[in-house]
This record gives structure tokens, sequence and C-alpha cells, in this order.
């Protein structure tokens, strides 16, 4: 086990409403994440994924989501669910979730978006590394924004898990570049140069995992993954959100609603 390994994490308090503990939250804040396993059960995860045949074939006039493809035409990205779709919706409310980021955050929260990350077995491609605030820094806000990542399937190293850089939170912001080449969607990511100098081997950390784990990360931790190199699709449910008092300010390319809502209801959880 090297140092950066989350995998010796105190277990979850006997409270099924509120797991986490205070060594949970001195571990968020040491490692910039958390994984908690069988957050969610497995008759609940099937659940979202009854509906998510539906969500793939579905077209984005008819439901109002938003769907972009790898190069392929596969569905890469299904944006919104926790909007249209009332699983999801339900998902994106559930106190598991809200109370710790609120408490994170240390404040109201709203839902910044929602991405059903597809990576469809042979089909899904790499994400870059980056930090989510690598983009969302254009966005006019402060890095305020914690995501959550719930698996949908197993996540394993030949199908693409999401790496984590333990520790990259501390670092801030770093500098990104936009890759329009290696995938059908525009990356920002961290460039080669600034990688060899800062992430050691020892720092990454695969998040392999069940349905119904779930792994909670800060906007500053550097994480990406690989191409699905396995029969086994991958796929994610990641909600980000954000402080209430943190909203969008006004630049000059404002991006869509589907990706920087302009929902602002405070998340009141279920
Ligand atoms: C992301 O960073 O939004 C996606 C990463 C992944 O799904 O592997
Ligand atoms: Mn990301």
């Amino acid at each position: 086990m090297t140092r950066f390994d989350s995998r010796s994490v105190a277990p979850p308090s006997s409270d099924k409403k509120m797991p986490w503990t205070q060594e949970h939250y001195d571990q968020f804040d040491m490692l910039g994440y958390l994984f908690m396993p069988g957050l969610f059960s497995t008759e609940e995860i099937a659940r979202l994924n009854e509906i998510i045949p539906e969500l793939l074939q579905g077209d984005d006039q008819a439901d109002q989501m938003h769907r972009e493809r790898e190069r392929s035409g596969a569905v890469r990205q299904i944006y919104l669910a926790h909007r249209y779709s009332p699983p999801f919706e339900a998902l994106s409310r559930d106190a598991r979730i809200v109370e710790p980021v609120r408490q994170i955050l240390d404040s109201e929260i709203y839902v910044w978006h929602s991405k059903i990350n597809v990576k469809d077995a042979f089909e899904g491609t790499v994400w870059l590394w980056h930090q989510d605030y690598g983009y969302w820094m254009w966005d006019g806000v402060e890095p305020k924004l914690i995501s959550v990542m719930v698996l949908l399937d197993e996540a394993t190293l030949n199908n693409g898990c999401l790496l984590v850089a333990a520790g990259s939170q501390k670092w801030g912001r770093l500098e990104h570049d936009a890759d329009e080449r290696t995938t059908s969607y525009k990356q920002w990511c961290v460039d080669k140069e600034t990688l060899k100098e800062r992430l050691s081997e020892d720092r990454i950390q695969p998040i392999t995992g069940k349905p119904g784990d779930v792994l909670f990360f800060d906007c500053n931790l550097l994480h990406g993954s690989g191409h699905n190199m396995s029969p086994l699709p991958r796929k994610t449910f990641i909600i980000a959100y954000n402080d209430l008092t943190n909203r969008p300010g006004a630049v000059e390319n404002p991006r869509p609603d589907w990706v920087v809502s302009r929902n602002f209801e405070p998340v009141s959880s279920r």
C-alpha cells in the first residue's frame, strides 16, 4: 500500500443516511477525494440501469437532454438526466450524496450539471488528465464545487476506470490547453511537460469498484481515464454540485445551460 492509497479508509458510520465520519472528511481534505464502497444497493443501481437503454436511444429534441457522441456515433455522455429523468433526479437529491457535499462546502448547494458517462465496451475513449476547475474557471466561478461519481457498472483496469492523482487538489489550478484532436469531445487538459514535472506514479490511484460504489472529488483533483479495452461497459453518473453563492459570472462566452446550469434552486435532500 502506498501513502496515497485510500482503500484503508475507515468503515462507514452506522447511520446509513449519514455514513461519513470525521475520518472521512479528513481523508477527503488530504487526498482530494473519498471512495465510499456500497453507498447504493445493487437493487437501487439496477433500477437506474433499467432506464439507460431508453436514454441512450432518446432524442435531444424529444426529451431535452443533451448527448455527446464518440466519432463512431456511440453515445459518449448524456447531460441533464438529473433534471428530466425521475430516477436520476431522485439520486441527485439523495441525502447520502447531498449531505456530505454540503458539509464539505459548508453551504447550501445546487446542481452545476450532471452527466452519464457511457464509456461503452470497446467504444469509450480516453479522458485526458485534467482538473474540472481547469474548465470551470472560465465560467467565472471560484473552486467551490464537488463532483460525485456513482458507478453504474463495475469499473475495472480494463474498461477504463477513472484514475485520480491523490493530493493533487493541493497544487491549485494548473494551466490547461484545449485538445480537439484526441477524441470527438473538446477536452481541456494539462500539458505533458507539467504532468512530467508534477505527477509521480505513486500518486495515481485507479478507481475500480462495483455498481453502487461512489467517488466524491474536489474540482481541482487531477483525473482522467483510458480507453475501454474490455467487453464490459463502464457507465457512471457524475453530478457536480456548486456552492449556492458561487454563481457563474458574466464571462465573454457563457456556456450553455446543459453544461453550466442556470437553475439555482437549492438541492433539498431526501
Ligand atoms: C470526466 O472527467 O468528466 C470523465 C472522466 C471519466 O468518465 O473517466
Ligand atoms: Mn472531469
